[in-house]
């Protein structure tokens, strides 16, 4: 018995609605993928149909071919477009449950920080850095020799009082200034010099709020052929300008075995004169300590004291509390 084209054109147009349906309803990829299969699979609903083509007359093949085609592709169009639906869906459930808000305040973690006076020997290095100037080091432990001797101060000087330090067993001790730095730097090196020393100094003094035992200072030195005190004066000066602004900044003559002439340098600081540094311009000897030639050569040095920075700047009363560690205090830098 053949069948009628018309028949098999009507089941194969409700198979495209019924599909449409069904796919419409489909709430997940797995239901999806079953209905794929029951339409399209090879013993889905698609072959059932086209099964019964053999039944009809062969002229009218053709053209149940081509509708079939067309219901097939058009379900599977209904299965591809609900596909990506679903897959969109499911992201936008996924983004919706996992939001991240990013104003929420953060983990508040204790972040360590540069104790203050460290950080004012890296901005003292920095500036002469950027005038050009080596950073180098010495030893804590010095010999007498580089301490006091090769600074023009022969055992018996009388200056040598105002830097009572501590003696080891052996004869050596606590270095006093960071100016045995100047005569280790210029035994390695020859002229021109610039360097720039910063280090930790010892002194047996009475402790109070303006000293302490141990303290820092920072060491600056150029040897050169022609340096005059105008070099040393704009030098300071420059400094002076870069790390503390527009101070009024005044030089006093003074006294220091190594240098000649030497000075003070106060800064003037709510009202008062504050002493920073000494300097002034190496003493032949010093030179001729370390076989320079005092005739071809001159040189200036000054020696900044931390402590005192760090009182001008952070108003510090009492220079004992930068050694406390005292996290009260530290915070505050
Ligand atoms: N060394 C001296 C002190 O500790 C400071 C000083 C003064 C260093 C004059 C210098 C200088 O280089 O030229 O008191």
């Amino acid at each position: 018995m053949t069948i009628q084209v018309t028949d098999l054109e009507a089941q194969l147009q409700e198979l495209g609605q019924n599909a449409q349906a069904a796919v419409t309803e489909c709430q997940t990829l797995d239901d999806l993928e079953q209905l794929r299969v029951s339409y399209l699979g090879k013993k889905g609903k698609l072959s059932g149909v086209l099964g019964a083509m053999g039944k009809l007359d062969a002229g009218d093949r053709p053209r149940i071919g081509a509708l079939a085609n067309e219901v097939k592709e058009l379900v599977q169009t209904y299965l591809d477009e609900k596909r990506t639906a679903l897959i969109n869906a499911q992201l936008e459930a996924k983004l919706q449950t996992e939001t991240l808000d990013v104003t929420m305040p953060g983990v508040y973690r204790l972040q360590g920080q540069i104790h203050p006076l460290n950080g004012l020997i890296d901005r003292t290095l920095d500036i002469f850095v950027g005038l050009g100037y080596t950073v180098s080091t010495g030893p804590e432990m010095e010999t007498d020799y580089y301490n006091f001797a090769a600074l023009n101060m022969p055992p018996d000087h009388p200056a040598r009082d105002m830097q009572d330090t501590f003696y080891l067993p052996d004869g050596n001790l606590l270095r006093t200034h960071t100016s045995p730095v100047q005569i280790r730097y210029m035994e390695q090196h020859q002229p021109p010099i610039r360097v720039i020393a910063p280090g930790r100094v010892y002194r047996r003094d009475t402790v109070d709020a303006t000293h302490a035992a141990v303290f820092h200072q920072i060491e600056l030195l150029a040897v050169d052929e022609g340096l005059r005190f105008t070099d040393l004066k704009g030098t300071i000066k420059e400094f002076l300008r870069q790390m503390f602004g527009d101070l009024p900044v005044r030089f006093r003559a003074s006294y220091f075995p190594f240098t000649e002439p030497s000075a003070e340098v106060d800064l003037q600081w709510q009202g008062r004169w504050l002493e920073v540094l000494g300097c002034g311009m190496v003493d032949p000897n010093v030179m001729q300590a370390v076989g320079y030639d005092p005739e071809k050569y001159t040189g200036f040095a000054a020696g900044f004291g931390v402590e005192r920075f760090a009182m001008v700047l952070h108003q510090l009363d009492d220079i004992r509390r930068v050694y406390t560690s005292d996290l009260r205090f530290l915070r505050q830098f």
